[in-house]
């Protein structure tokens, strides 16, 4: 699997030029394209890089990938980053990594991004990775009240839980926040849901990424494939 995940990594890496400024995601998939991107720029490519955590933010320092901000740079060229689940139209969940504020805010600053995943990320609905939605703590019952109701209007329903760390205790985003894992199955209508949760007070952002990816680049044991948004 993680051969998998390289492959796709190196593939994305093609769209790759010289002097591209770039948004760098997060998780096991991402990490292989800061990995690869590192031995590129050792031997002379100039990119300058947004990362989506801090994770990724001391990676990518420790392979000397040079690093800015969103309010030194007014726009990305791309946006390389995995997935939990992606489907025919290129819509996401993402998050499982715990950075789905910080990838949105990147990926959506960016002229184009690319998906890069194991082909077992394929699905035909999405919903069967548990659905991350980022959580102010204060309030916790009414916001969670609220996505039961956004749940209800789209037509899904399922258990929440406050997301724990290994340690047991409840699991903090790099942003000071809390995350409620919402196991749905079946989202049969993602945009419908992502508006839904968006205007409710308390979710800071959710795991659904809707129309934001314009190409996935997905590694089996086929080979990769390339799928663009139509
Ligand atoms: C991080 O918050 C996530 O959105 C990751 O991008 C997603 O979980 C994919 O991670 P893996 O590449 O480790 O499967």
């Amino acid at each position: 699997m993680d051969a998998l995940k390289r492959q796709a990594a190196a593939r994305a890496l093609e769209h790759v030029q010289d002097g591209m400024k770039l948004g760098l995601g997060t998780g096991s998939t991402a990490k292989h394209f800061v990995d690869l991107l590192g031995e590129k720029v050792a031997k002379g490519m100039r990119v300058i890089c947004v990362p989506t955590s801090e994770a990724t933010r001391a990676q990518a320092q420790a392979c000397g990938v040079p690093l800015t901000t969103l309010d030194e740079i007014d726009h990305l060229d791309l946006t390389v980053d995995g997935a939990d689940e992606c489907d025919g139209a290129l819509n996401l969940i993402k998050g499982g990594g715990g950075a789905l504020l910080r990838e949105k805010i990147v990926a959506a600053a960016s002229d184009r991004m690319i998906v890069i995943a194991d082909d077992s990320k394929w699905v035909d609905v999405l919903g069967r990775f548990p659905l991350p939605v980022e959580v102010i703590p204060f309030g916790l019952a009414a916001t969670q009240r609220a996505i039961m109701s956004a749940f209800a209007q789209s037509g899904v329903s399922g258990q929440m839980e406050v997301r724990k760390a290994k340690d047991g205790h409840v699991f903090v985003t790099d942003g000071g926040h809390w995350i409620v894992d919402a196991h749905l199955g079946k989202i049969p209508d993602a945009p419908r849901l992502a508006g839904l949760l968006s205007v409710i007070p308390g979710v800071v952002e959710h795991g659904l990424f809707i129309g934001l990816a314009r190409t996935a680049v997905l590694a089996g044991a086929q080979g990769i494939r390339v799928v663009e948004r139509r």
